[in-house]
């Protein structure tokens, strides 16, 4: 059934002065230096890990090489998201446009279940899921390295690695945003820790060395042993020794048993553009197609981004695409997920049909639909694209930032806290504020829901976008807003990714917003149709790469320290 109101919204008869206040916003959104290149780019949350990648390219490795060097190194210079101790999930798209998802999400311990984090009266305790040993799934990042590797890479792993043992052993300058980041994590990381040797007592500052001695020892092991330097041996040993310390779960048979899957990629259309996104365990993929194919019809590239319109029905998409995730969305492998009813076009354009031009829904009205059965028929993200025209993006977290905060004694590394990304009671919203049910209940072995949602896009058949962002549950609604900058509101690349953002995920019911995302007047009249805000300082981070004319277009965060790096 179409909804006469929502087709009304949609259609081209409305004005187009906002043509002109998109193009002030334009000017005034922040910006950054526009990189480009030629053959080659990554784009990267730390400046060293972008040229170590970008430098294995320039000595002829391909994209998949470059994700390894990149990985690893992320986890020596960004150790509060990039990891060994973490998990995540890489969307590939080789020269030749095939497509490969590769989900290396953390799993829960065989000790893990349903009541974990419950006490005797069947109520959550507070912080068990983020900030103690029992926090941590068993970790899935260096056995999807290792496998992305063995199918695609061209360079050796201990050439890969070395760049990271270098950094890990000689130490590198930290930054100010990491100088602050550590100066407002230093109690936490001390308290949760008896010895985190590379952590000092003074106030850090841009500049301060940072050298991880246990860290380099850990990558040699991988480098020299490949999969059993990590998961078996004396790394494992000491993950297991460390587990035990803090009454954790994770034993030498987790890791044992860990292992990554390659699934199907979740791929559909939004006008002229195919997108390639990553399926369950991730929601990324499928709620991002859901809110794009709830706004496909409506003529917001008329209407503009700094237009109630646009807001308003980009909101209430984002408001219908989170209720599904809270009910429908857990790991394949354990749970019945309505894949093609989420992403049926009837279906999508029923979720529609409460929607209404003048007034916000409230989101305790919006229960997550019914789709049909039908048969089958603190995170961090890296873009790369090589010059043989393969692309990866890889998003990848330790969930908090520096996950658990409790590093592996002697092994160098944090383990990650994303037990909390399961839903430790139906209902009872997790740090992100978002709400799951049976689907993602804790089971042994299970993967947990994620946001993540590293995506490819193409147009015409030929590589168009790559990109990705950190943030939670914001990294579904960045991804959308920054594709959207792009391909409706005609920006380049870093125009797009450092234009302001917005955020809508059904519970609570609210927009997020960072800082100057609306001015007075746009905030007015959301208000008065019902829309209630709270500021967020930042609403992800995307590292994206645009090819356009042969060229490579890096888009990268200024939120952040993120670089792009090319030839
Ligand atoms: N840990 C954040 C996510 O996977 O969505």
């Amino acid at each position: 059934m179409i909804n006469v109101n929502f087709l009304l919204y949609c259609s081209n008869f409305f004005k187009r002065a906002v043509v002109i206040t998109s193009l002030l916003l334009m000017v005034l959104s922040l910006r950054s230096q526009q990189i480009v290149a030629d053959s080659a780019m990554v784009v990267s949350a730390h400046p060293i890990a972008s040229k170590v990648g970008a430098q294995i390219m320039r000595n002829g490795g391909n994209a998949f090489d470059a994700m390894v060097a990149v990985h690893f190194a992320l986890a020596v210079v960004y150790p509060r998201a990039g990891n060994l101790g973490g998990g995540g999930f890489m969307v590939s798209r080789t020269a030749n446009g095939n497509m490969y998802t590769l989900d290396f999400r953390e799993k829960a311990p065989a000790a893990a279940h349903a009541e974990l984090y419950l006490d005797k009266q069947g109520n959550v305790i507070e912080g068990l899921s983020l900030n103690t040993h029992l926090s941590a799934g068993v970790p899935g990042s260096v056995d999807g390295m290792l496998r992305a590797h063995e199918r695609f890479g061209t360079v050796s792993l201990a050439d890969l690695i070395q760049p990271s043992i270098e950094l890990a052993r000689v130490g590198f300058y930290i930054s100010q945003d990491q100088a602050a980041t550590l100066n407002r994590y230093e109690k936490e990381l001390k308290e949760r820790n008896e010895n985190i040797p590379w952590i000092k007592d003074e106030i850090w500052k841009s500049g301060d060395l940072v050298q991880q001695e246990d860290l380099a020892n850990s990558l040699t092991k991988i480098a020299e042993r490949g999969w059993s330097g990590f998961y078996r041996g004396e790394t494992a040993q000491q993950i297991v020794d460390e587990s035990k310390r803090g009454n954790g779960i994770i034993t030498a048979e987790d890791l044992e048993n860990y292992s990554s899957v390659w699934r199907e990629p979740i791929v559909g259309y939004y006008d002229e553009y195919k997108i390639i996104g990553m399926p369950p365990p991730s929601s990324g993929g499928i709620a991002l197609m859901q809110i794009l194919k709830m706004i496909e019809d409506c003529p917001i590239h008329k209407w503009g981004p700094d237009n109630k319109k646009t807001i308003h029905l980009i909101v209430e998409a984002e408001r219908r695409a989170y209720a599904d995730r809270s009910k429908h969305l857990g790991d394949p492998d354990f749970y019945d997920i309505p894949e093609f009813g989420l992403l049926n076009t009837y279906y999508l354009e029923s979720r529609m049909n409460d929607f209404e031009r003048k007034r916000a829904s409230i989101s305790n009205d919006i229960e997550p639909g019914n789709p049909p059965v039908l048969e089958s028929v603190e995170t961090t993200h890296y873009s790369i694209v090589d010059q043989f025209g393969n692309a990866v993006s890889v998003t990848t977290t330790l969930n908090g930032h520096f996950g658990s905060k409790i590093y592996v004694d002697g092994a160098g590394f944090f383990l990650n806290n994303e037990m909390d990304d399961f839903s430790s009671k139906p209902g009872v919203p997790n740090m992100f504020g978002l709400i799951g049910g049976e689907a993602n209940l804790i089971e042994a072995g299970k993967r947990m829901l994620s946001s993540m949602t590293p995506t490819i896009v193409e147009k015409d058949g030929s590589l168009f976008m790559v990109l990705g962002s950190p943030g939670g549950s914001t990294i579904i609604t960045s991804v959308l807003q920054v594709f959207l900058n792009v391909t409706e509101h005609e920006m380049g690349m870093q125009e797009a990714v450092s234009a302001k953002r917005f955020h809508h995920q059904w519970l609570p019911d609210k927009i997020f917003v960072e800082e100057n995302t609306f001015d007075s007047k746009l905030k007015g009249k959301l208000s008065k149709m019902g829309h209630e805000f709270e500021m967020r300082r930042f609403i992800g981070k995307v590292d994206a790469i645009l090819v356009k004319d042969k060229l490579l277009y890096g888009g990268a965060d200024p939120r952040g320290d993120d670089t792009a790096s090319g030839f």
